[in-house]
């Protein structure tokens, strides 16, 4: 019944190569979904949460999954099927092991850095999106203020969480206009919803307001292929403005370390 730690072991090194060849990686994660519940008996369940994404309200229950794999137990560690993470993972592993795509908030960081903006801006840039690469899309500035709330300056978390009102609101002085993207996007009918125009209404005054309107200027629209951006340029950024804990991002008791170790551990039963 219990998972052999040798097979996870050289299960977690096919799903390592599998990133190497990214056009067998759907298929080879079935595949190893498949040894997970048929070999090692180790269920994956789904939460509540993917299956509203796709349009229906139901829930993995232990009765239905017994129906399908009668006997099996319910996965509650690491899926071998992603990235595995280090004991005490940082900031950065997360970047490596966890974020869908980095080019969009590095690209971001990159400008704001040429601008000669302080670290706090650049680091506001840096992680201003990390709630849609990691998370989810919905309200992702507020997601991602509160994932970084315990470990940066005040200042940075705020600009993260008002970033999600201001980049609907253009500044022309501050050199910020309204997104040609926006209008591809969301169509030139879309007005911003109250709570977002409450929010732009408070931010308008606050102190750090030209803090989160420089994510908004320095926000990049259009991925250019031949930007050259590494994240080793940010890592000592990080180092001084990032407070990594000791036990690792996720680990800790933060309040908001549930939301990394639900990235770390994204199917746990429990
Ligand atoms: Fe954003
Ligand atoms: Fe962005």
């Amino acid at each position: 019944m219990l998972s052999n730690p040798s097979r996870g072991n050289a299960q977690r090194d096919e799903a390592m190569n599998q990133h190497a060849n990214p056009q067998s990686i759907s298929q080879q994660a079935d595949e190893l979904e498949e040894h997970m519940m048929h070999e090692l008996e180790r269920v994956v369940s789904k939460s509540t949460l993917h299956y509203l994404a796709d349009g229906e309200v139901k829930m993995d229950s232990s009765a239905g999954l017994w129906a399908k794999h009668p006997g099996a137990v319910f996965n509650m560690g690491p899926d071998p099927r992603l990235p595995p993470m280090p004991a005490k993972p940082t900031l950065v592993d997360y970047f490596r092991c966890r974020f869908a795509s980095h080019a969009h908030l590095l690209q971001s960081a990159t400008h704001a850095l040429k601008a000669g903006h302080n670290e706090k801006v650049i680091l506001a840039c840096l992680l201003h999106d990390i709630g849609v690469v990691s998370f989810i899309r919905c309200d992702h500035g507020y997601w991602g203020a509160q994932m970084i709330e315990p470990y940066v300056d005040e200042e940075v978390s705020w600009a993260v969480r008002t970033h999600q009102a201001l980049r609907f609101f253009p500044d022309e002085a501050a050199g910020y206009k309204y997104p040609e993207m926006y209008i591809k996007l969301f169509g030139d009918d879309y007005r911003p919803e109250p709570y977002i125009v409450a929010e732009y209404e408070r931010a308008k005054n606050h102190k750090w307001y030209m803090t989160s309107r420089l994510i908004c200027v320095n926000d990049i629209y259009s991925f250019d292929p031949n930007a050259k951006v590494n994240l080793d340029d940010f890592v000592d950024i990080i180092g001084r403005n990032f407070r990594q804990p000791e036990e690792g991002l996720g680990l800790d008791s933060s309040p908001s370390s549930h939301m990394w170790r639900t990235m770390m551990w994204p199917n746990r039963f429990l």
